[in-house]
């Protein structure tokens, strides 16, 4: 244990900052970080040159997007500016995908912010076979089921998501009514309306 922020930092070649960006005034103002440091920044929403006014420092500052699946090695972290220190710091726990510029970064942010709807649109799933009277157990078993063979063709790259998804469709059948009647150009169009929102308050 280090008595205090700047203690940790001076014991560090590369700082990790993985406070809530709300936290960060609290946590950053006042500590020195010597320009030969490499600074890595998980906070969602805070651009570099944001925290080098809190900082004040020279030293190289990187922004990552470190996914839960890391504690598995297979986050692929998209980091911005590229740092060589930094890309094999997160090459070995999943990769690493370097971006150019931080609005390039903004627009993988913003996927990231899809995930827990994703979780919403299983757990709806299973509620509405609750709601027909499926054991709540069973409905839980069966959508984790068929979503998890959805995760595992995924790794399937060979071929792109939309001829993924043509591959598991019959035309007229089953899944084609579902995904053209819920799924439709309106539907399509609030989800892109919703990332464009969240990726205007992140620039
Ligand atoms: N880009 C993305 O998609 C994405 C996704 C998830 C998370 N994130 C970012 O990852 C960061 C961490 O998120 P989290 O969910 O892990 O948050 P969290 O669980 O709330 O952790 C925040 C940490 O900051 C520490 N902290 C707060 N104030 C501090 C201070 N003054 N001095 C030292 N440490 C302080 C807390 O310490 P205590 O436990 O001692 O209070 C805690 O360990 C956030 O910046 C978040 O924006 C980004």
């Amino acid at each position: 244990m280090c008595a205090s922020n700047q203690d940790v930092v001076n014991r560090s070649d590369v700082v990790i900052i993985a406070v809530r960006p709300q936290d960060r005034h609290e946590a950053l103002t006042g500590l020195r970080v010597d320009d030969g440091k490499i600074v890595v920044s998980l906070m969602g929403g805070v651009a570099n040159d944001d925290l080098r006014r809190t900082l004040a420092t020279a030293a190289p500052l990187v922004r990552a997007i470190p996914l839960p699946a890391i504690h598995e090695r297979r986050s692929v972290t998209v980091t911005c500016p590229s740092h060589p220190v930094v890309d094999a710091l997160f090459e070995p726990l999943g990769g690493v995908l370097p971006v150019a510029d931080e609005a390039a970064f903004n627009v993988f942010s913003a996927l990231t912010a899809t995930l827990t709807s994703h979780y919403w649109y299983l757990a709806t799933l299973t509620s509405w076979a609750t709601g027909h009277g499926m054991a709540p157990e069973d409905a839980d078993r069966y959508v984790r089921g068929l979503f998890q063979g959805v995760g595992r063709s995924l790794s399937d790259e060979s071929r792109p998501l939309d001829r993924l998804a043509a591959a598991h469709e019959t035309p007229n059948g089953l899944n084609h009514r579902i995904r053209t009647t819920w799924f439709d150009q309106a539907n399509s169009d609030a989800l892109r309306a919703a990332l464009d929102a969240l990726l205007a308050d992140l620039r």
